[in-house]
């Protein structure tokens, strides 16, 4: 586990304290709110639950946790923002969302280049992956852990897809652009990035016919509702950061920083230790459901994707940078 927040800065501020100064002894008395646009049974929610459970209990109920799953607080077009301005002291977002703020957050949506859930963990968690958190600091947002949710697998409304030429034409929904668009374009799709709060209806009304995501948020959302197939891939990923801002962080004294501290890390351990689990489980739903034909892609197969992606695979690697990708391809 690392925390890259800054400490250590003597400027008081007020953020979301609701008593106590920095400078006082003892744990303040805050409330913190915790944001993010997934459903209930994912392993974010279940992280963020973990930080909830163990901050309040470590600080006697002294810091009260709110945790609002499903876009009820914000959602992806205003997150970050409202992260910055320190109405929302952590948000998780999908790395891919966060390509804007920096291209290091392509990694995860570069094709194949994680076997596990551990690699991509190993990834952020050594140099070069806190280097592109550190990136953040100039917004005065803190990148604190990588969550994994995991790999991504592709459903569509139209038809099976097991080789790339089965894209062309299609329309499909992604969480960022850069990488995930360069993506679509080279196997002949377009792609639109939509909010996740808003892509149950995009599929449902046909404004896409598909889009690409975990198990686990597939099937808490219901997405199997309203697309016929389901191609098991794993060519990109769903990893998050788990971000805070400064304002926030810088008003906390030592004593209330080691308790929140507590609980990003045991958050970040359960949100890592139950990924997989969530996401096996999820699988088994959507074939028992059966509402989509599920394809999942012999090796051959992934290895023409591999193939077809190749060019965006060496333009990335360039944007992002060759020495971050062959760190990221050692894990
Ligand atoms: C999506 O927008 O499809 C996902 O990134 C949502 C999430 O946070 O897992």
């Amino acid at each position: 586990m690392f925390a890259l927040a800054a400490c250590g800065n003597s400027e008081k501020t007020e953020g979301s304290s609701s008593g106590g100064g920095a400078e006082s002894d003892g744990i303040q008395e805050i409330t913190i709110k915790i944001s993010h646009v997934v459903a209930e049974n994912t392993p974010k929610h279940q992280g963020a639950l973990k930080m909830k459970e163990v901050i309040e209990e470590e600080s006697g109920g002294k810091i009260k946790v709110q945790v609002y799953p499903n876009s009820s607080l914000f959602g992806d077009k205003d997150e970050y923002q409202n992260l910055v301005a320190d109405n929302v002291q952590f948000i998780l977002p999908d790395m891919s969302k966060l390509v804007g703020n920096d291209p290091g957050f392509n990694i995860p949506a570069m094709p194949f280049l994680f076997e596990t859930d551990e690699a991509a963990n190993a990834f952020w968690d050594g140099e070069k992956g806190k280097e592109i958190f550190q990136r953040l600091e100039k917004d005065g947002v803190l990148g604190q852990a990588m969550w994994p949710n995991g790999a991504k697998h592709m459903t569509n409304d139209k038809k099976p897809i097991t080789k790339p030429e089965d894209l062309k034409g299609m329309k499909i929904r992604t969480q960022g652009g850069q990488l995930l668009e360069a993506l679509y374009d080279e196997l002949g799709a377009g792609s639109a990035s939509i909010p996740f709060g808003e892509l149950y209806t995009a599929l449902q009304q046909g404004t896409v016919d598909g889009q690409e995501n975990t198990f686990s948020n597939i099937e808490s959302k219901k997405f199997d509702e309203v697309q016929k197939y389901m191609t098991i891939m794993g060519h990109t990923r769903v990893d998050y950061a788990l971000l805070t801002n400064t304002k926030f962080w810088d008003s906390l004294n030592e004593e209330t920083k080691a308790v929140v501290q507590k609980g990003v890390d045991e958050g970040t351990k359960l949100a890592r230790e139950s990924a997989k689990q969530l996401n096996d489980d999820a699988l088994a739903k959507l074939k028992e459901n059966g509402q989509v034909e599920i394809n999942e892609l012999s090796d051959a197969e992934i290895e023409a994707f591999k193939k077809a992606l190749a060019p965006v695979y060496d333009e990335y690697a360039e944007v992002i940078g060759k020495d971050i990708i062959e760190d990221a391809e050692s894990k």
